[in-house]
């Protein structure tokens, strides 16, 4: 199957993922944790793309769209994928139609999660990412690691992501209902969305999205 996952910061896009590719049997491609990683190595496309994370910002279309298709064209993606963070606006949108098409390829299911704004601040804020791996997530409250700051996966520090300040937080909750918010419609327009709420324990999230999927193959 090959899946969009959209949703407000903080909705549980890479919580959900990483059940979902794991139950589905496909790649979780995360454009965020793409760049995370590029950060970590202090590669050049990391040093760009810190400078717009950190602000709230998209980083710039061209380099995104060139990162993904990359990491679209790997081996493990060749029978589906699930895209979590792309596209995040129309004309990263078209430009996946394209790569599909040219592939002869199509999407099976937009699957939009709903959370209201008073939530994903708390989900946001109480998040901790492990420095091993930004697949380990934790919350303080919702999803407690064993040992405090300790990643229960690997042994990882815990830390708070740079990008978790209330401020940016304003600020990527502004550029999501301005600049992603609108490929909803684009998608709807191709009846691909499925919107779900993202509401409840972790576990029932992915079963009601398990569901939704199901119906849409
Ligand atoms: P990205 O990394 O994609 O961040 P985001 O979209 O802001 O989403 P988050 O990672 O904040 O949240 P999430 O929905 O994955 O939630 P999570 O599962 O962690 O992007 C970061 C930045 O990179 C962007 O601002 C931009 O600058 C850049 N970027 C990325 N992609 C780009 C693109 N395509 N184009 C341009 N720029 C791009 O969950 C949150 C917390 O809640 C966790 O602590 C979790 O444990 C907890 N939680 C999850 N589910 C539940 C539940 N059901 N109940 C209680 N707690 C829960
Ligand atoms: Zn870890």
């Amino acid at each position: 199957m090959r899946i969009v996952l959209v949703g407000p910061p903080g909705a549980g896009k890479g919580t959900q993922a990483a059940f979902l590719a794991k139950n589905l049997s496909i790649p979780h491609i995360s454009t965020g944790d793409l760049f995370r990683a590029n950060i970590s190595k202090q590669t050049e496309l990391g040093k760009l793309a810190k400078s717009y994370m950190d602000k709230g910002e998209l980083v710039p279309d061209e380099v995104t769209i060139a990162m993904a298709k990359d990491r679209m064209e790997q081996p493990d993606a060749e029978q589906g994928f699930l895209l979590d963070g792309f596209p995040r606006n129309v004309s990263q949108a078209e430009a996946l139609d394209v790569t599909l098409q040219d592939e002869s390829m199509n999407l099976d299911a937009v699957l939009d999660l709903e959370v209201p704004e008073d939530e994903v601040v708390k989900r946001i804020a109480g998040r901790r990412i492990c420095r091993n791996d930004s697949a380990h997530v934790f919350h303080v409250t919702y999803k407690k690691p064993k040992q405090e700051g300790v990643c229960d996966a690997c042994g990882g520090e815990l830390y708070q992501r740079d990008d978790d300040s209330e401020e940016t937080v304003r600020k990527r909750l502004e550029v999501y209902h301005t600049q992603t918010e609108p490929i909803i419609d684009y998608y709807k327009a191709q009846g691909l969305v499925v919107t779900i709420s993202a509401l409840g324990p972790v576990e029932e999230v992915t079963q009601r999205a398990m569901e939704a999927l199901k119906r849409e193959d």
